[in-house]
């Protein structure tokens, strides 16, 4: 079963190959917006380099209001390849999945493991960039704020139904190919089988016509 299932997925697998392959062009995707309970969630939050040649350094920080906050509370900040979580709702769960090994970050993005109810809310990615054009000594900073509401949703339980469907997707599969090979296999023997006929008859007809012509000859030779 696993290796339908890994031909199935190799096209896939190559396709996510070449979009690797070209990541160089940078893409401001927007963040999922809905996350399920006990489980883990990206916050996406991308903030492109639009002069990808010049030197710069950004930092990120990120808010939260909850559903029934007032206002917005500094839950972590990332800069210099250095992290804190600010927040004790976020102690332990919170994660850096943004840019890696670098100070000139493009992603921003955070993980945070078991999504409860509670991290329903709004939450804020304040994304800082420093650029600095070393020719000139000439400093430009840019900053965006980025809003992503969550929802936490309930757990979507696989049902039998589709579990069911997935494993008859496969016997399918399977057995179509295994009849396919059965028949490949008949065919190829009739085939030959056919062909042996063939070959026995019309050697058998070569034999007859050929003791007939010998009966010829010696018919020949004996009227000679
Ligand atoms: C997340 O939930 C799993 C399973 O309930 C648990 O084993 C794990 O300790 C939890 N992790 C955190 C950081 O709470
Ligand atoms: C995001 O961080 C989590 C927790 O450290 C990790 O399990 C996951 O693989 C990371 N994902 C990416 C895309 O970096
Ligand atoms: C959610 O918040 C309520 C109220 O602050 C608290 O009583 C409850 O324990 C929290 N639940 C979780 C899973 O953190």
């Amino acid at each position: 079963m696993s290796v339908v299932r890994t031909l199935l997925l190799l096209p896939l697998g190559l396709l996510a190959l070449q979009a690797s392959l070209c990541h160089a062009a940078c893409v401001e995707v927007d963040s999922d917006t809905e996350a399920v309970v006990d489980r883990g969630f990206k916050l996406g939050c991308i903030y492109c380099k639009m002069r990808g040649e010049v030197q710069a350094t950004a930092w990120v920080d990120w808010w939260f209001k909850a559903k029934d906050d007032v206002e917005y509370t500094k839950i972590y900040t990332y800069e210099n390849q250095k992290w804190k979580v600010l927040d004790w709702r976020f102690q332990g769960r919170l994660y850096w999945n943004g840019s890696k090994n670098t100070a000139d970050l493009l992603d921003g993005s955070i993980y945070i493991v078991n999504m409860t109810y509670n991290d329903t809310g709004i939450y804020n990615c304040s994304f800082y960039r420093k650029l600095t054009f070393s020719n000139s000594n000439f400093e430009f900073e840019s900053h965006i704020i980025k809003n992503i509401t969550i929802n936490v949703v309930p757990g979507t339980t696989r049902g039998m139904a589709s579990i069911l469907s997935e494993v008859m997707m496969y016997v399918t599969i399977i057995g179509l190919q295994f009849w396919l090979v059965v028949e490949m296999v008949y065919c190829y023997r009739k085939i030959a089988a056919a062909g042996e006929e063939a070959l026995r008859e019309s050697a058998a007809e070569y034999l007859a016509i050929a003791s007939e012509s010998k009966d010829n000859c010696a018919g020949v030779q004996v009227a000679e």
